[in-house]
Formats: C-alpha cells, sequence, structure tokens
C-alpha cells in the first residue's frame, strides 16, 4: 500500500529491509517535496482562557505559537479541537493533509482507517511525549514517520506524581471537600490519613519521568523500589537509592503506594486487571499519569469499591475526553483530574519549541534527534515492538 500511494503521489521512495523483518518495506524519505504543506493541528480549546496568558501556546487557539512562521513560508495551517467522528473538522482534512500534529492532552485518534485515507500523510508529530493515539503498526506500513517531544515535559509529570502521592497519603481531597461543604469531622479524615516517610513505593517504568520521581522522593526517606524491562546504570541507582524488582507480581505484594510510569504498548495495555490488583496490597495508594489503558477500567473501579485500592489517582482516562459516564469519574476514592500533568506553561513552552524544531528540520530534509523517533523507516521505537 506505501508504494501505491507514494507513486501515486510523486514522493520519493527508497526500498529497504528491516532486520527481523522478511519482506521488504518501503517508505517515503522525509524531505518535504518543493511547495506549500497542509499541516493540521489538534489541540485543545480554550475559549476565553486563550487569552489570559501569552504563553499559553498549548491550546487550539493559540496553535502551539508556529502560526505566523507556518504561513510566512507558504505553508497553510489548520487547527480545531473538533477531531472525533465521520463529520469532525479533522475528518475533513485527512484526505489531503501532509502533517498531524496532536497532543496526548486532546488526543487526534490516528486510526489504520484515517492513515489508509490520509494520502499525502508523511508525519505525525506528538506535541508531548506518548503516541499511542497512533496506530503505529499501521503508521509504520505505510511508511509514516512519527516523532514526538521526548523529555519535553517529564519534569512536570513527576512533580504532578509527587502532589499526588501526597494527596493520597494524607486523604486530603475529603478534607477540602469538607471545608467546601460547611463540614468540620477530623475523625473522618484522620482515621486513614499517614505519614509518607517509611513507606514503600514502587515505580512500574523507571525511564525519564519515573526516575524523576524517585529522585523527589528520596528526601522523603522513602523505601523505594522499580521495576523497568531495563535494569538502571549501578551508580544511578546507587545515586537515586531505589531497588531494583525483576519480578512485578513480588514488587507489587511489597508497595504501599504504586506508580506508574511506562508508556501505553501492545504489553502494557490492560496489564493491570483483575488479577493484577489482585496481587497489591489491601489499601494500596496507586498513581496512573502514564496512560489510561494501561488499567481495566472496571477492576479499577471495583477495587477502589472494596477498598483494596484505598485511594487512585491520575490524569490519564481511555478516551479522551472522559466520557460522562466514565466509572472513574463516579468510584470512591479517587483524586482523578483531566489530562494537565503534562501540559503546564512550562512544559507547553517546551513542547511548542521541540515540535518547531522538527518541522524546520522536516522543511530542510534533516533528521530529528534520535531520542524522538516512535516510527521511523518501518520500524517502531525499541519499547513499542
Ligand atoms: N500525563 C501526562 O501528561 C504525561 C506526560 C508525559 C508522558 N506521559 C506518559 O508517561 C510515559 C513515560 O514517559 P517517559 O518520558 O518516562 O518515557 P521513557 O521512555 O523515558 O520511560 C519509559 C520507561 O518504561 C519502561 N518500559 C516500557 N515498556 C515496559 C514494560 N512492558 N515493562 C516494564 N517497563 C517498561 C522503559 O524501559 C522505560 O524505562 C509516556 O509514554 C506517556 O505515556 C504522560
Amino acid at each position: 500500500m506505501a508504494l501505491r500511494r507514494a507513486a501515486a503521489n510523486g514522493l520519493l521512495l527508497q526500498a529497504l529491509s528491516y532486520p527481523g523483518n522478511s519482506s521488504s518495506a518501503l517508505t517515503r524519505h522525509l524531505h518535504a517535496s518543493p511547495g506549500s504543506k497542509k499541516i493540521v493541528g489538534v489541540f485543545y480549546k480554550a475559549n476565553e482562557y486563550a487569552s489570559l496568558n501569552p504563553n499559553f501556546v498549548g491550546c487550539a487557539e493559540n496553535a502551539l505559537g508556529i502560526r505566523h512562521w507556518l504561513e510566512s513560508q507558504g505553508h497553510r495551517y489548520v487547527v480545531t479541537h473538533d477531531k472525533d467522528g465521520p463529520d469532525s473538522e479533522l475528518e475533513k482534512h485527512i484526505p489531503d493533509l501532509h502533517v498531524l500534529i496532536t497532543t496526548p492532552f486532546h488526543p487526534a485518534y490516528v486510526t489504520a482507517e484515517r492513515i489508509k485515507k490520509a494520502k499525502n500523510l508523511q508525519l505525525l508529530l506528538t506535541a508531548g511525549i506518548g503516541s499511542d493515539h497512533i496506530d503505529l503498526n499501521a503508521a509504520a506500513a505505510a511508511g509514516l514517520t512519527v516523532a514526538e517531544v521526548t523529555g519535553s515535559n517529564v519534569v512536570s509529570v513527576a512533580e504532578d506524581e509527587l502532589m499526588r502521592i501526597l494527596i493520597l497519603v494524607r486523604n486530603f481531597l475529603p478534607g477540602h471537600h469538607q471545608v467546601i461543604n460547611g463540614e468540620w469531622d477530623v475523625s473522618k479524615i484522620a482515621y486513614r490519613a499517614y505519614d509518607l516517610e517509611g513507606k514503600t513505593v514502587g515505580t512500574i517504568g523507571a525511564g525519564r519521568i519515573g526516575r524523576r520521581l524517585l529522585q523527589r522522593l528520596k528526601p522523603f526517606n522513602c523505601n523505594l523500589l522499580y521495576h523497568d524491562r531495563l535494569k538502571m546504570d549501578p551508580e544511578l541507582e546507587k545515586e537515586i537509592g531505589a531497588h531494583f524488582e525483576e519480578d512485578l507480581d513480588v514488587m507489587l505484594s511489597k508497595c504501599d503506594i504504586i506508580v506508574i510510569n511506562t508508556p501505553l504498548t501492545d504489553k502494557t495495555k490492560g496489564m493491570f486487571d483483575k488479577e493484577r490488583i489482585g496481587k497489591m496490597k489491601k489499601g494500596v495508594l496507586v498513581v496512573n499519569n502514564a496512560r489510561g489503558a494501561i488499567m481495566d477500567t472496571q477492576a479499577v473501579a471495583d477495587a477502589c469499591s472494596t477498598g483494596h485500592i484505598a485511594g487512585y489517582s491520575g490524569d490519564v482516562w481511555y478516551p479522551q475526553p472522559a466520557p460522562k459516564d466514565h466509572p472513574w469519574r463516579y468510584m470512591p476514592n479517587q483524586a482523578m483530574t483531566p489530562h494537565i500533568s503534562g501540559t503546564t506553561i512550562d512544559a507547553q513552552l517546551r513542547y511548542a519549541a521541540g515540535t518547531k524544531d522538527m518541522l524546520e528540520r522536516y522543511f530542510k530534509g534533516e533528521d530529528f534527534p534520535a531520542q524522538n523517533y516512535i516510527v521511523k523507516d518501518g520500524e517502531l521505537a525499541s519499547q513499542y515492538r
């Protein structure tokens, strides 16, 4: 299909054979063909908030702050928040766009069907981290490039996770709700409020965010554990003060607090189902800012209802925006928010700059920073395989 589509568009093709793939694959060079490109951005809408901060570049209205730059070079830049369904604004532009930019906060779901329709598409950019809203195998098969702004919001997310841990450990939210509701009942909060010091905290995934969280937890004098497909360098492990747990289930049975920090991949999708949650300590606190679909939605809601999970907090859901009847909105013991942790103003400025940098390189036919690629030359980045 890649050959037919690319040839029909007069694009430069290169036949390549890939390790571990017996058939030769065809892909399109990432050299922009001469002339204007149609770039579509899908971002959350800000309405009256759009003009309140000149650095609020992540919303649809402010469009990453790159409109003038793109248009002054003769490119067309269409921006919308309307992304889902056959009648959406995005759908209208699928047949002739060259580049699609979206964010995980308001993700444009790029299905195999949309990829098939997008005859001119070459490049999918994630303004942020996590490209699971794209059917990556379909993108690879079609010869598309997928890249994200790796590292752009890792501090923002690690800080937010630390906040969520403290909110859950201290049983903070019910106390805050009392104040709003005109109540005063110390015992209702205090019977299950704890110190963080001395607790066992485990992260599943100790990459850029997981490590930063562990570093921030160190001064709290916790017992720190991590499970990852890769063990850290011993020097770094020593500096962070975290112990590697090869067996995930063994780690789960030890933790008072569990934090999820892996990408959503074929291996991590639904990883926390009823059985795996059953391996956690009764009364465990869980923080998940990674991706909603890593959890079995109903299993989490059930475990919060029985109290097996004594507190669940995170900002990621599936799908997004979360529908009004999403079970996590109504389950007890939760401190959920919309997807916000990685879209602080500081993060927006970083992922907007990173997106601009990749577009600039794309126009010049230059490679992106290696760590940004999620799909390149028909291959998925290693942790997505
Ligand atoms: N809520 C937000 O705003 C927000 C923002 C940024 C990132 N994220 C999510 O956080 C994820 C992690 O981001 P990061 O920058 O730390 O990524 P990273 O690539 O630096 O780290 C991911 C870690 O997960 C490990 N991993 C991958 N698959 C695994 C598996 N099956 N079992 C065990 N370990 C596995 C990797 O080895 C790596 O160490 C992103 O993919 C994204 O989904 C969320």
